[in-house]
């Protein structure tokens, strides 16, 4: 009798205890800690702007247009099959899904594609920083024998003229006495690129919506943040705003299972060879996380696959710090909430002007 008064109140107790356990979750996420994390992550991070126009530099609708029509044009390379959205592509968020991107007549290069959505807010562009502004970018990019193979400015005129551009270059910019030039090439292209931006559900909660996130991306964000991460992916891109040594605990290499590259005659030593000072060896530039988990594979060589793995490499290599499983699935979750909408303009197909007869 004792004994079975006994189990009934073991009993009993056990039930309590579950309900408790029901009602008060170990990890509860209250109001007030959804209000203490986004003021933590307010601190660290900023919501995207409207827009990443210049100063004096309007984005005008004819100048955007024509911008996403040389963005599309392949015909202007010296292989006519390569433009902008052969490795900047909508079906893989502005990036391409390959390791190792192939530029002009089938050439592979040496380093992967970064996506092109709200890079005109990064520091610089590239790994190596070597072009100031996504201007420049797209200046160099169509003189660059690797990517479009022109060799100077009045044959990239010359073929756009061809092309039927003038009408179009005419309309944009019609202030200039030589409208078809690779300096208003480089401003369209520039100026469409400045209305990729991809609000993401962690602008929502930036700014003060709490369900915007899922409670393992706010687990994730708080662990993000705690695990010392943010201390170089931050700002408006959640990273892109500084050079930062890559493989600070060991070489990279031993962990990623990057080869060495011939273009750089061993491993990609990133900043190094822009500036060839040995204090820039290593150094890359922090990529945004903007859109990350939508453009694997991962690293400047594409030499990790999946977002988890790259996750723990971080951890590792440039903090010492082993996460768990669990800790690593938070994190992806909230870099997924970092995802914006592919911009509706940028997926549709332009009509490019047919060449005069
Ligand atoms: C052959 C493939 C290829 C083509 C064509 C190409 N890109 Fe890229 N793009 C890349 C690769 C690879 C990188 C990374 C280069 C690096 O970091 O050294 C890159 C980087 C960029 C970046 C820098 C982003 C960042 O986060 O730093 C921008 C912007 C960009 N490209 C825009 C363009 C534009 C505009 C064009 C057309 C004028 C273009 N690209 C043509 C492959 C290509
Ligand atoms: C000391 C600075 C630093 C810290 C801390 C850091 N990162 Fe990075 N991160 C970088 C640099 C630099 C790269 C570029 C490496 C390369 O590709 O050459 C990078 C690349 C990445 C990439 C790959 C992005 C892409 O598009 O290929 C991811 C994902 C990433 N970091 C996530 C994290 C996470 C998660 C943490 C925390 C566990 C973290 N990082 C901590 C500097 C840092």
């Amino acid at each position: 009798m004792k004994k079975t008064h006994q189990l009934i109140s073991s009993l009993s107790a056990l039930a309590l205890a579950a309900g408790a356990f029901l009602l008060f979750p170990p990890l509860a996420w209250s109001d007030n800690d959804d209000q203490a994390l986004i003021a933590k992550a307010n601190a660290l991070f900023k919501p995207l702007p409207a827009s990443s126009a210049l100063e004096n530099t309007e984005l005008t609708p004819l100048r955007v247009a024509l911008g996403k029509s040389l963005f599309y044009e392949t015909r202007v390379s010296a292989d006519g099959r390569l433009g902008c959205v052969t490795c900047h592509n909508p079906a893989y968020h502005g990036a391409d899904s390959l390791a190792l991107t192939v530029g002009v007549h089938g050439k592979q290069l040496p380093r992967n594609a970064h996506t092109v959505f709200n890079t005109s807010l990064l520091i610089a562009q590239h790994y190596g920083g070597n072009r100031a502004t996504v201007e420049e970018q797209a200046y160099k990019a169509v003189l660059s024998p690797l990517a479009y193979g022109n060799t100077s400015n009045e044959q990239v005129e010359t073929k756009l003229t061809q092309l039927g551009y003038l009408p179009l270059f005419k309309a944009a910019y019609p202030q200039d006495a030589k409208p078809v030039s690779v300096e208003n090439w480089s401003k369209a292209i520039g100026a469409f690129e400045r209305t990729l931006l991809t609000p993401a559900p962690f602008d929502k909660f930036l700014k003060g919506d709490a369900q915007a996130l899922s409670r393992n991306a706010k687990l994730g964000l708080d662990k993000f943040i705690n695990t010392g991460c943010a201390g170089c992916h931050n700002g408006v891109t959640v990273g892109g705003q500084s050079y930062q040594k890559f493989g600070i605990t060991q070489d990279y290499w031993l962990v990623t299972g990057s080869t060495p590259k011939e273009a750089f005659k061993g491993y990609d030593k990133g900043r190094f060879h822009d500036t060839k000072d040995e204090a820039d060896a290593f150094m890359f530039k922090v990529p945004q996380l903007r859109n990350v988990a939508a453009t694997p594979p991962y690293f400047h060589d594409g030499s990790v696959a999946t977002l988890p793995q790259a996750v723990r490499v971080m951890a590792q290599l440039q903090l010492g710090k082993q996460l768990s499983d669990e800790d690593v699935s938070h994190i992806v979750s909230f870099l997924e909430s970092l995802t914006g909408d592919i911009p509706a303009d940028f997926a549709q197909v332009p009509r490019l002007p047919v060449a005069p007869h």
